[in-house]
C-alpha cells in the first residue's frame, strides 16, 4: 500500500523553505559525512566527480522501491498509477527547476554522456551533412567530444576546437573567428569539469543565434554550481544529470526546444517510445516518451526530484553564494603552499580547484590526502585534450558541493603539507 503521509513527509522534509545558510544543518543532513575514513573524518571534495546525498533523498529512494514500486505507463493496476505519478511529476519538477516552457521539454536519460549522444543520433543525424561544422572547445569533457567525433567517421562532419587561454577562460573572439557558413551546432560546456571555468553562455548563444546555428550548453556541472534559466540563456539543448545535483546516478535531463524535439526522430527504439506498431510499419510517440525507449530510471528519477527540491528550498543563489567564499577562502591558502601551481584561474570561475605540485606526481598528491581522509579526484578528469593544451598529464581535483565548510578547506591545507613534508 503506499503511504501518502510518508510521501508527504517525504516531500516536505526536502521542500521546506530555509530562512538561512546553515552550513553545519546541512551537512547533518547528508548521512556519510558523519562517517571516517583510515580513521579520521571523511573531507568530501569529489563533488564534480559525484555528489553525496542528502536524507530527504535515500528516503524518497526507499520509500518509492517499500511503498511505491511498479513499472510506469503500463499497467493498470493502482502501483503502476501511483508510481506513474511519481515519476511523471518529477518532469514539472525540473522544468520549473531550469525555466523551462513545458513538461514535455525534459527527456529523460541515463546521464550527460547519453543526452549527448542522444542529441548526435537523433538530432545529429537528421541535420549534420558531410562537411557540416560542430564546434567545441579545448576544455570539453569527453562526453562531448567522441559523439561528434564518431558523427566525423560515420557522416563526415567536422569538429573544430575553440582554443581557450592560458588562464582557462573561454574566448569569445577565438569562438567568433571558428564561426562559418558550415556550422551547424555550437556543443560546449556550461562550466568546466576541470577548470571550474564559466563560459559566458548568454553571448554564446545570441552570437550563435545571429548566423541560424543551434547552441547545446553540457550542463553537467553549471546545473551544480548556479542557478539556470533556460529561457534566460536561450540555448537550445540543456543537458544535465542527477547525480551531481545531489539525486541518485542513472538519471539525466535532455532540455531542447519542444519545435527541435518535435523534429526530431527516434535514435532508441522499443517499448514505451511508440504510437502503434504493426509487421507493415510503426509510427511514434509524442516528446519527450519518444525519446525514453524501454522501462526508465524510475526510481532514480524520483529521487532526484527530491533532490531538486532540496537544493530549490536552500537556493541556488545561495548554494553558489558558499561555494564561492569557499573558493575564495582555499585558492588563497592554496596560493601560499611550495610549488603548487592552479590550472585554471579563470575570472567568476565556479568552485572547482585543479592543480599541479610541480616536483610531484599528482597521484601521489591525491594518494596521501587520501590517507588523510580527503577525497579528491585525480587524472584527466576525462578531458585529455585539455590536459594536452595546459601541458599537464594530470591534475589533482578539488571540487566543492553545498556541504562543504572552511574546516574542510582547513583539512585540505594540512594535508597538502604533510604531502609536502612526506615528499619535500
Ligand atoms: N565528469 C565527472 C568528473 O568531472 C565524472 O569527475
Amino acid at each position: 500500500m503506499t503511504n501518502p503521509a510518508m510521501t508527504n513527509n517525504v516531500v516536505n522534509l526536502a521542500g521546506q523553505r530555509r530562512n538561512t545558510y546553515d552550513v553545519d544543518a546541512l551537512r547533518a543532513e547528508f548521512p556519510i559525512l558523519s562517517r571516517e575514513v583510515y580513521g579520521k573524518p571523511l573531507v568530501y571534495l569529489d563533488n564534480g566527480a559525484s555528489a553525496q546525498k542528502p536524507r530527504a533523498v535515500i528516503d524518497a529512494v526507499r520509500h518509492a522501491y517499500e511503498h511505491e514500486y511498479a513499472n510506469v505507463h503500463r499497467g493498470a493496476h493502482y502501483l503502476s498509477g501511483a508510481a506513474t505519478e511519481a515519476y511523471e511529476g518529477v518532469r514539472d519538477k525540473i522544468a520549473t527547476f531550469i525555466n523551462a516552457p513545458s513538461r514535455d521539454e525534459i527527456v529523460f536519460a541515463k546521464n550527460v554522456t547519453e543526452v549527448i549522444n542522444l542529441v548526435a543520433y537523433s538530432w545529429g543525424v537528421d541535420n549534420l551533412h558531410a562537411g557540416d561544422e560542430v564546434l567545441i572547445t579545448e576544455m570539453e569533457h569527453h562526453a562531448n567530444i567522441v559523439p561528434w567525433q564518431m558523427l566525423e567517421q560515420q557522416k563526415g562532419i567536422v569538429l573544430k576546437v575553440i582554443p581557450i587561454a592560458d588562464d582557462g577562460s573561454f574566448q569569445l573572439d577565438a569562438f567568433e573567428a571558428q564561426l562559418s557558413d558550415r556550422t551547424k551546432l555550437v556543443s560546449v560546456t556550461h562550466v568546466s569539469n576541470v577548470l571550474g571555468t564559466v563560459v559566458p553562455v548568454k553571448q554564446v548563444v545570441e552570437i550563435a543565434h545571429g548566423r541560424g546555428i543551434n547552441v547545446l550548453l553540457d550542463g553537467a556541472q553549471g546545473i551544480v554550481h548556479e542557478s539556470v534559466d533556460v529561457q534566460d540563456i536561450g540555448c537550445d539543448f540543456y543537458a544535465f544529470t542527477g547525480h551531481k545535483l545531489y539525486g541518485p546516478s542513472g538519471i539525466g535531463v535532455l532540455w531542447a526546444r519542444a519545435e527541435i524535439l518535435e523534429a526530431m526522430p527516434p535514435w532508441i527504439g522499443g517499448g514505451d517510445m511508440i504510437e502503434k506498431v504493426s509487421f507493415s510499419g510503426t509510427t511514434f510517440a509524442e516528446p519527450p516518451h519518444r525519446f525514453e525507449a524501454g522501462t526508465p530510471p524510475i526510481v532514480q528519477a524520483i529521487g532526484l526530484g527530491v533532490a531538486v527540491d532540496y537544493v530549490s528550498a536552500i537556493g541556488m543563489d545561495l548554494i553558489a553564494a558558499h561555494e564561492h567564499e569557499l573558493l575564495t577562502y582555499a585558492s588563497s591558502q592554496m596560493s601560499e603552499i611550495e610549488k603548487l601551481r592552479f590550472i585554471g584561474t579563470a575570472e567568476g570561475k565556479a568552485a572547482i580547484i585543479s592543480f599541479v605540485m610541480d616536483d610531484i606526481h599528482a597521484y601521489d598528491v591525491a594518494a596521501i590526502l587520501d590517507r588523510e581522509g580527503v577525497a579528491v579526484r585525480v587524472g584527466h578528469h576525462c578531458a585529455e585534450p585539455l590536459m594536452d593544451r595546459m601541458g599537464v598529464e594530470g591534475t589533482v581535483r578539488a571540487s566543492f558541493g553545498l556541504y562543504n565548510n572552511h574546516a574542510d578547506v582547513d583539512a585540505l591545507i594540512a594535508a597538502l603539507h604533510r604531502v609536502r613534508e612526506k615528499l619535500g
